[in-house]
């Protein structure tokens, strides 16, 4: 395909960089209809060094700049990979600028700020992708494909338990605090996607909320950067910089029960400063069997219990899915059409998806489509999200709806007053 699409990465810090790797493994398929262009980060070192690599990873220099003023004339899309309190900053500048506009995750760091990128891109008429990676997964797109088949029944019940952390920092200082997108928000916003992926919209949602750890610490602080631990091993050189004990100031811990329009139920376990066992669970049962999920971006089987039959995990899957099939850039870049399981590390495993993302988000701007996840739908994850939150301030259930429209935000208020929204 010829790169005829002008593409500016805004925001060249860890996912800035993960996402140039995400793009050459899409340009190494020779599906890519990007020409990387131009790298802006207010940080000039970051752009710098994305800049750098793409010479290797693309064959070409993309001009680096610190505002979305001083990058080339020629932009037409720009991916927004800022820290999330500038989320909405850039992509409303960038969709004023005639930008079709792929965002991380989460969309917009209020709801407010969300509202305002969703009036901005119906505004603009230009593409609005967010990067929801989680639900691209290979083995997700087999489940979703068997709650659609009927292979568990009726939905009833998600049990999604995620546990572990201690008071370690997760991967950076800003993800420990409020004003900056806590870790509820960070980690949270990818679930909440995953649970209205499989489930359909969620109507209630009533949380007792924790900051049980308010002093993290940073076990990288001063290390040799050369040891990579953190995701696509991408982070350490900043981790060193940062101090080896800081305050949090974003609850770090979630128990809550949600009630989705379908009459399904989850029950949501999300803490991250939990001692001692650590616990992985995503289970979902419904009128006829249980499907127990792995960890997204595993690569590890799914499991279905039938009811009366034997678990399966295998190719027999797809006997209940006779017509499943990826998509062709995810066959193309995981090898085959029709996976159970995969075995690749982490690090491709994370760039395979976000050329996944990068894919979609082209044929959405060349073919004139809207994107799996648009605006309304990024902005309801960041809703659910906050649910959990407010219901804490609340201290009833509160409705997602009233959320997403801004007119439950208590527990936002002190988040938009620094954003000056
Ligand atoms: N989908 C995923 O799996 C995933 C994983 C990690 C991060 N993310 C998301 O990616 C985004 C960035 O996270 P990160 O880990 O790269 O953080 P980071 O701190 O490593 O990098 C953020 C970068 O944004 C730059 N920046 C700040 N303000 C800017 C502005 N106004 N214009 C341009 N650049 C600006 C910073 O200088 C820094 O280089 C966050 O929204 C995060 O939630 C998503």
């Amino acid at each position: 395909m010829p790169e005829s699409l002008p593409l500016a990465m805004v925001g060249c810090g860890g996912m800035g960089h993960r996402h140039l790797y995400g793009l050459a493994e899409l340009h190494r398929t020779g599906r890519s209809p990007f020409a990387l262009v131009g790298a802006c980060d207010p940080n000039l070192d970051n752009a710098n060094s994305l800049a750098s690599q793409a010479v290797d990873l693309l064959g070409k220099r993309p001009a680096v700049a610190k505002d979305l003023g001083g990058l080339p004339a020629e932009v037409a899309a720009a991916d927004v990979c800022t820290l999330p309190a500038f989320h909405h900053t850039a992509a409303i500048e960038a969709l004023k600028r005639g930008w079709h506009v792929m965002c991380e995750k989460p969309m917009g760091l209020t709801l407010r700020a969300c509202q305002a990128m969703i009036a901005a891109s119906r505004r603009a008429g230009r593409v609005m992708s967010v990067a929801e990676n989680y639900r691209r997964d290979p083995i997700n797109r087999l489940a979703r494909a068997l709650i659609d088949a009927g292979a568990l029944g009726q939905p009833r019940l998600l049990i999604h338990n995620t546990l572990g952390g201690e008071k370690q920092m997760l991967i950076s200082v800003w993800r420990h605090q409020k004003n900056s997108s806590g870790i509820l928000l960070d980690v949270g916003v990818h679930f909440a996607d995953i649970m209205e992926y499989f489930l359909g919209p969620a109507l209630t949602a009533y949380a007792q909320t924790r900051l049980h750890e308010p002093v993290r610490h940073n076990p990288v602080a001063g290390q040799d950067p050369a040891q990579k631990r953190s995701p696509a091993g991408v982070y350490e050189r900043w981790q060193k910089e940062m101090p080896a004990q800081f305050e949090a100031t974003a609850e770090d811990a979630a128990y809550a029960t949600i009630l989705f329009a379908s009459g399904a139920v989850a029950q949501y376990i999300e803490d991250h400063a939990a001692f001692g066992q650590g616990l992985w669970q995503r289970t979902l049962y419904g009128s006829q069997g249980s499907m127990n999920l792995p960890g997204d971006r595993s690569g590890q089987r799914l499991q279905l219990t039938q009811a009366g039959r034997e678990a399966i995990d295998d190719q027999r899957l797809f006997e209940l899915v006779p017509d499943f099939c990826l998509d062709p850039t995810t066959a193309s870049l995981f090898g085959g059409e029709r996976l159970y399981e995969y075995q690749l590390p982490f690090a491709e495993i994370d760039r395979k998806l976000i050329a996944v993302e990068y894919a979609e988000f082209g044929e959405a701007i060349l073919h004139n489509q809207a994107p799996e996840v648009g605006a309304e739908m990024g902005a309801r994850a960041v809703a659910l999200s906050y649910a959990l939150l407010e219901s804490q301030v609340a201290g009833r259930a509160v409705r997602v709806d009233e959320v997403l429209e801004d007119r439950l935000n208590s527990y936002q208020a002190g988040i938009n007053a620094s954003l000056g929204l």
